[in-house]
């Protein structure tokens, strides 16, 4: 149940004011509350959860998908406590579909009524997994007609995730050799889709029962990486590996398979874990120091560039992100639907490996 009370906005469209020059804003609602750190237990769904006061820059989302991204099942047993404790209860959830239903003051390129989908930045302490959410303007897109809620909701955290790495920081262009290594989950099947759409020849390790969907999608090459000596398999050397496993074993084998110039990207960045085992102070500048020397050493040893990559909101990413969806060239399949009355369910899924694959959490 959310509760409202009337404003003015003259933002708001002369049409959808009808006889009025006021209209509601949602003052709380239902929304999935982390009080604390732990299993799926801790979740708790609360009916009056405060909605803020738009920023002029925010815009009010009433959700109808949100998806299950591996940073919220992180999050809420601990990983980032060093950010996140302080911030305590937080709301979860990164991904969201819905419809505007208020904007703020200086937004100007999204209107109430219009049905959006986008994604919060990792550090957002209110996410999305409510019945209203709020983004700012630039980190919201207008949602292709013929996708569903459902599926927008899969798509923007994981595909921003892959579109910093190839497109912001490797800067893939047609023609060039782009290795995903881990390429049946979300952020590996938005990479090899960004990277086919670039003009790029795609090459990944996925799991036997990813091996038809890594195809389908346009990767050239897959292999199995629980029954054949991927190194092996591997043919050429490439100008870009993304690494979404990110352990000593996927390092060593995406480095070793760059071209002199190329780069390398890792999803799983060392400065949460750190600054959760010594706190910020001690860990962001010990995890800034080991960043650097691996900058340096692969810099000297193979003549590549090694980066950490996070996912960033980008607003010019997500754009380009909604055309492909639009034009049918990028899709994340949806595992399995929870209604988000049994979100608790969905992490377990996701956290006993139950559901492999994408979860979505229907918003009613
Ligand atoms: N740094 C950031 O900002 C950022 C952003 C998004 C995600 N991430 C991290 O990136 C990782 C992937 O995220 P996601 O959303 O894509 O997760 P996901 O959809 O759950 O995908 C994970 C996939 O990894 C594959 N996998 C596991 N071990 C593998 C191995 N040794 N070799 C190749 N593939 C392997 C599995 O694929 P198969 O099904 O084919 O076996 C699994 O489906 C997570 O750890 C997440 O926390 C980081």
């Amino acid at each position: 149940m959310a509760l409202f009370r009337l404003c003015n906005n003259a933002k708001t469209p002369k049409s959808a004011l009808k006889f009025l020059d006021f209209r509601c804003i949602v003052t709380s609602c239902r929304a999935v509350v982390l009080p604390r750190f732990g299993g799926p237990e801790v979740l708790q769904i609360r009916s009056n959860v405060q909605v803020p006061d738009l920023k002029p820059c925010d815009v009010l989302v009433r959700a109808r998908a949100v998806s299950v991204n591996p940073l919220d099942t992180r999050m809420r047993a601990g990983y980032g406590r060093s950010l996140f404790e302080p911030l305590l209860p937080l709301i979860l959830g990164r991904d969201v579909s819905g419809e505007v239903v208020a904007v703020g003051s200086s937004v100007e390129s999204l209107n109430v009524g219009q049905e959006v989908f986008g994604a919060l930045h990792p550090t957002a302490r209110r996410g999305t997994y409510a019945d209203y959410a709020i983004l700012a303007e630039d980190q919201l897109a207008l949602k292709p007609n013929s996708v569903t809620h459902l599926d927008a909701s899969a798509v923007p955290f994981a595909a921003l995730t892959a579109w910093r790495a190839l497109k912001s920081t490797a800067r893939i262009a047609e023609g060039q050799r782009v290795l995903v290594i881990g390429g049946g989950g979300a952020v590996g099947l938005a990479g090899i889709q960004l990277a086919v759409a670039t003009g790029c020849h795609v090459a990944t390790t996925c799991g036997h029962q990813s091996i038809d969907r890594v195809l389908e999608v346009g990767a050239e090459q897959a292999i199995d990486y629980t029954s054949e000596d991927i190194a092996l398999k591997i043919e050429g050397q490439f100008d870009a590996v993304l690494d979404t496993i990110g352990v000593p074993e996927t390092e060593r084998l995406g480095i070793n398979f760059l071209k002199r110039g190329g780069y390398y990207m890792t999803l799983q960045g060392e400065a949460a874990s750190l600054a959760d085992r010594y706190g910020l102070a001690i860990g962001l500048p010990t995890a800034t120091a080991i960043l650097l020397k691996k900058q340096i050493q692969y810099r000297y040893s193979h003549g590549i560039e090694y980066s950490w990559t996070f996912m960033r909101s980008d607003s010019e990413g997500l754009h380009e992100i909604r055309r492909l969806m639009e034009a049918g060239k990028l899709k994340i399949p949806i595992e399995k639907t929870f209604p988000i009355t049994q979100v608790k369910e969905a992490h377990e899924a996701k956290d006993k490996r139950i559901v492999i694959g994408k979860v979505v959490l229907e918003v009613d």
